[in-house]
């Protein structure tokens, strides 16, 4: 005869089953860590269902204490168990949806930034020349002490061949300390005629100050054609002073000398500050240097290969920097390099 189960713990076990079919259900459908959290509370917390039912077990007659025990304590097993597994899938499902986003927080905006005034520069410089015909090349910055000097009509011994105005590299080559190499590389490749800009970085081991930099910018001019002359480059070089510096602004050529070109001059702009009466920036003499320039000299057309009977040609190197600080009024150079926002924002 299977014994009797009694009242007391028929009672019990139909509780019991009640608890986990509630739990199991509201466990089902909870869609988040809280929800689920709260179901936990809802059982298992201090005042929790299941709790609740495990502290009348010791007011129960001592026989029935140990079956009662083992009825309430399974049911706990199972609730924690069903709850973990829960838990389990929605860190998975959170995991498996990325980062919970909240669509309604309010975006982190991506600042835009702006072109660097010097590549500002540069780029307004290229579109001057572009019009007139010029083709826009680029050139290494690590060179040959050949295309740096030698090919340039710049004799060994020359100043600028000293290493405090030029960075050597181990190997003999240099930084090249002016944009006028391309003009032998271009001319080593193509056949004249050509016209072309060369802008880019130079190297010169100058200490740092409000006007000198290690690492500035210049841009090259060349233009190679049967009988150019003085006034070609005249021409071109009002051109770009009107455009760069405005319609007003007055040019003059000075005689100078360098290596590659004959002659040569240096080019002024009159002053954009004060129009040429005279001011602090141009030292109060009404002018402002702005580039070097000059007719081709032969014996670069020789060491490329040209015939300087057939060929002549003018060529040109400026500074970008100093355009630049001429034409937006800033009073030294380092402002270029130093990456602080608050100045490149201005641009
Ligand atoms: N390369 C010269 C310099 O760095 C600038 C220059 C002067 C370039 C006269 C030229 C030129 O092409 O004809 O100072």
């Amino acid at each position: 005869m299977p014994e009797k189960i009694p009242q007391k713990i028929k009672s019990l076990r139909k509780k019991t089953e009640k608890i986990e079919k509630e739990a199991w259900l509201l466990i089902e459908d909870a869609k988040t860590l809280e929800e689920l959290d709260k179901v936990r509370v809802g059982f298992l917390g201090r005042n929790g269902t299941l709790t609740q039912l495990l502290k009348t077990i010791p007011q129960l007659a001592l026989k029935y204490r140990p079956e009662a025990g083992r009825l309430a304590n399974a049911l706990k097993r199972k609730l924690e168990e069903n709850l973990r597994e829960k838990i389990d899938a929605l860190h998975k499902e959170k995991e498996e949806k990325g980062l919970e986003i909240d669509i309604t927080m309010p975006g982190c905006a991506q600042e835009l930034g702006s072109t660097h005034p010097i590549s500002q520069t540069m780029a307004e410089i290229s579109r001057i020349f572009k019009n007139l015909g010029f083709k826009v090349v680029d050139g290494p910055e690590v060179e040959t002490e050949y295309h740096n000097f030698t090919a340039l009509n710049i004799p060994e011994g020359h100043p600028s061949r000293e290493t405090f105005h030029t960075f050597y590299l181990d190997d003999g080559t240099l930084l090249r300390s002016q944009t006028s190499p391309v003009q032998i590389r271009v001319m080593q490749k193509e056949k004249p005629p050509l016209r072309i800009i060369a802008p880019g970085k130079v190297y010169r081991p100058d200490a740092t100050d409000a006007s000198h930099s290690f690492m500035f910018h210049q841009v090259e001019g060349l233009a190679v054609d049967k009988k150019i002359n003085l006034a070609d480059l005249k021409g071109a070089l009002t051109v770009f002073v009107r455009e760069m510096f405005g319609k007003k602004t007055k040019m003059r050529f000075r005689p100078h000398f360098f290596p590659f070109t004959e002659p040569s001059a240096e080019v002024d702009i009159s002053c954009i500050i004060c129009g040429g009466s005279g001011c602090r920036v141009c030292s109060f003499k009404g002018w402002l240097e702005i580039l070097g320039a000059g007719i081709v000299d032969p014996n670069v057309f020789k060491a490329v290969k040209y015939d300087p009977e057939s060929w002549s040609g003018y060529a040109f190197g400026m500074g970008v920097e100093r355009i630049a600080m001429l034409k937006y009024g800033i009073t030294d150079i380092r402002m270029f390099f130093e990456n602080d926002v608050r100045f490149l924002r201005q641009f």
